[in-house]
């Protein structure tokens, strides 16, 4: 099973994400979460990432900070008009006892790519692994392959017509990632704006027996994307079910020219040799499906 270390920024799309990849039927083994600012300040994707795991069964699992703010660009504000005040959808977990984190996310993840290779799954800004990457280039033949979330390829961004918020939120980091010699998937809005959640399918996990499945529609009520979509959680459910997804290899570039058109942009070219798959067809009902199924698969 592959070791994969899930890299957010929770925000209600990320921990539905993060309760995908806790499930026991899972096909790869979490081994790790970080943290990063995006949706929210560090301090609070750091406390409900802790509180998730904690949450989700998982006390144990190591999760660290990473990066507190951009490599370059000014820190971008919170949006808690998407992800509510607390960035659960104002669904209130309680949190664990604080303790001093005895390692920072680029050392834990340097230290596990020392253990063996390591999938990175970055579902929020990508600054803690660019910075990971300048730090340690040594860790790159260790890492098999980076699946993330972000980027709009061939459709609409949703920050600015042309950029989408993981991307935007630091561009710098993500030009880094998209030019380092590493096998990518990117799952960008090409795919996840075409896996909506429906109200109706939020009241299926609405089950009054079952603890985590009455967390997650209790947070999804408390989404306020337009799209409703389910972003992150698509990168948990490919590393299970590739089969639910197609792409095209490419070769991608970051807008990284602050007050340009493509600030943020992804530009993907079909490219044979390109190391990035950018995915751009998804069974969106066979996704919904595996979410809840992970989601019910867990301790209610
Ligand atoms: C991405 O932006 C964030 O708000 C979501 O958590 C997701 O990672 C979608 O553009
Ligand atoms: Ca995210």
């Amino acid at each position: 099973r592959l070791r994969a270390i899930i890299d957010c920024d929770p925000g209600v799309d990320d921990a539905i994400a993060l309760m995908v990849a806790s499930s026991p039927d899972s096909e790869f083994e979490l081994i790790g979460v970080t943290a990063v600012a995006g949706n929210l300040p560090l301090q609070d994707t750091f406390r409900n990432a802790r509180a998730l795991m904690a949450f989700l069964g998982r006390p144990d699992l190591p999760v660290l900070a990473g990066a507190d703010r951009p490599m370059t660009r000014e820190p971008v504000p919170a949006i808690h008009h998407i992800h509510g005040a607390n960035g659960l959808g104002g669904y209130e977990l309680e949190m664990p006892i604080a303790s001093t984190p005895t390692k920072t996310a680029i050392e834990y993840i340097i230290e596990a790519c020392s253990q063996g290779p390591v999938t990175l799954c970055p579902i929020g800004p990508l600054t803690t692994i660019a910075q990971l990457l300048a730090k340690a280039p040594e860790v790159i033949p260790a890492i098999d392959r980076i699946v993330l979330m972000g980027g709009a390829a061939f459709v609409p961004g949703n920050v600015t017509q042309t950029a989408e918020f993981n991307i935007w939120a630091d561009p710098h980091a993500a030009a880094v990632i998209f030019n380092a010699p590493i096998e990518k998937v990117m799952i960008g809005l090409d795919v996840t704006l075409q896996v909506g959640a429906e109200p109706s399918w939020i009241e299926t996990l609405a089950n009054p027996g079952h603890r985590t499945a009455l967390a997650a529609a209790a947070m999804l009520r408390g989404y306020n994307s337009g799209s409703m979509a389910l972003h992150d959680p698509c990168v948990p459910v490919f590393l299970d079910r590739p089969d639910l997804f197609d792409g095209q290899r490419c070769r991608v570039s970051v807008g990284t020219e602050d007050g340009s058109d493509g600030y943020g942009q992804t530009f993907a070219t079909p490219d044979p040799s390109g190391d990035t798959i950018v995915l751009n067809k998804v069974d969106a009902d066979g996704v919904r499906a595996h979410v809840a199924e992970a989601i019910f698969s867990l301790g209610d």
